[in-house]
């Protein structure tokens, strides 16, 4: 993550050479901390605590072996909350915290909003990804980020987008707000990048940053409706809800309502951009992971600032048809003067501005071409519904 915290130096102090202070709230042997300070300039100190004696005594060795001096990589001992508690205030607040449990990292996160510095950087994992998927468990999650998950392919980036709540609504309790760098799902964990800045007013607009999550049982359409919004005189009043019928309109099913969750940016593109330049101008012996990482920073900066994605083959799968390439879907979607970008967090995901209206009516313009057995579709199922109505749009050789 040298890299990381290399664009949020950039970002901080453009001029001024600015010294970190940084903890390592759970850091286990300590490596991570360790490479923090052989691998970013102008760190002041390094605080890599742990709860575990045994860990600690491991920091410590790994500290030496590595030849780091024990005042600059300082090994604790000590539960990550009272840490964090006990360094709430100016001077004493640290420019990065991060936070790497095993499972959720939502126990830390009232303490590491106040204990970062003003315009800091909270790094957060978490991979409790079967709760905050909704795979299982739905109460857990609301237990420990305040939000219902709703399953649907988009769920990784939900996930992300439900700890971007948590975080929100902890941060706004101390007048304090969220600015999203980088947000991203991995393999079986997600982890975000934030920069935290005391601001009243910007807070106020947190409800309108938020949104509901309506998800069709039957067709998993899926709608997202903000929890407020702002008049003529920055006056903010409660929307008129739900955004959806009492049942879908395109398939006649009941909606699973799940969050809260974040609506608004979760990547900031300039820091990005500055992350991508500097993963180009190394290599494969400065990052073992270069190719992978630019990859998915490549395909973040090309990311649409648009809540959540479909996936091809589970719309294809919802009506019993072929699935037309990405490549196709892609062109009829801008061909119907919409934008459209990939996910990170899928292969073979489809982020639009589209409404679900003009998602079906592509997939029944490519069934004309690409006839499904009727006779293999139930009655009253989604399929039969949605291919009840004629197409209003139709493929043609350019799309
Ligand atoms: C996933 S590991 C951290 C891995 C580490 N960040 C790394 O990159 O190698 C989680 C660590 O959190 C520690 N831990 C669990 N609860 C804690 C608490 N309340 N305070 C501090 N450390 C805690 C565990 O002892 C464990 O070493
Ligand atoms: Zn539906």
């Amino acid at each position: 993550m040298a890299h990381l915290l290399y664009s949020y130096r950039h970002i901080r102090q453009p001029s001024k050479t600015y010294t970190f202070t940084i903890l390592e709230a759970l850091a286990a042997s300590g490596l991570r901390s360790i490479r923090y300070a052989k691998e970013i300039p102008n760190i002041k100190y390094i605080i890599a605590n742990d709860l575990d004696l045994d860990a600690v005594d491991l920091i410590n060795k790994n500290v030496e072996y590595n030849e780091l001096s024990k005042d600059f990589v300082r090994a604790n001992q000590g539960d990550a909350c009272s840490v964090l508690y006990q360094h709430r205030s100016f001077p004493d607040r640290f420019d990065v915290i991060d936070l790497d449990p095993y499972g959720t990292a939502a126990p830390f996160i009232d303490g590491a909003v106040q204990a970062v510095e003003e315009g800091g950087l909270l790094c957060v994992t978490c991979t409790d990804l079967a709760n905050l998927t909704g795979s299982n468990y739905p109460e857990k999650c609301y237990a420990n980020y305040g939000s219902i998950p709703v399953k649907g392919e988009f769920c990784h980036e939900m996930a992300l987008r439900i700890l971007l709540h948590t975080l929100s609504t902890s941060a706004a309790k101390y007048r304090r707000r969220i600015i999203p760098l980088l947000c991203c799902s991995i393999d079986f964990y997600i982890r975000i990048f934030v920069r935290v800045v005391t601001s009243p007013v910007e807070v106020k607009n947190n409800p309108c940053k938020t949104s509901m999550l309506y998800v069709c049982t039957g067709c998993h359409s899926y709608y997202t409706q903000p929890l407020a919004k702002v008049t003529g005189k920055n006056t903010y009043v409660p929307m008129v809800g739900p955004i959806v019928n009492n049942s879908c309109e395109h398939c006649e099913n009941k909606f699973h309502v799940g969050g809260p969750i974040w609506t608004h940016s979760i990547h900031d593109k300039q820091f990005v951009l500055r992350m991508l330049e500097h993963v180009k101008e190394s290599n494969n012996e400065t990052y073992q992971t270069h190719s992978r990482m630019l990859g998915m920073l490549s395909v973040i900066m090309e990311e649409l600032d648009i809540p959540l994605f479909h996936n091809l083959s589970a719309l294809a799968g919802t009506l019993h048809c072929t699935s037309p390439s990405l490549k196709t879907f892609c062109s009829a979607i801008l061909n119907k003067g919409y934008k459209v970008s990939a996910s990170h967090a899928m292969a073979g995901s489809v982020k639009t501005d589209a409404p679900m209206s003009v998602i079906w009516d592509i997939f029944r313009s490519w069934i004309q071409l690409h006839p499904v057995t009727m006779k293999n579709i139930k009655e009253n199922s989604p399929a039969r519904k949605i291919l009840a109505i004629e197409p209003r749009f139709y493929y043609t050789s350019k799309c």
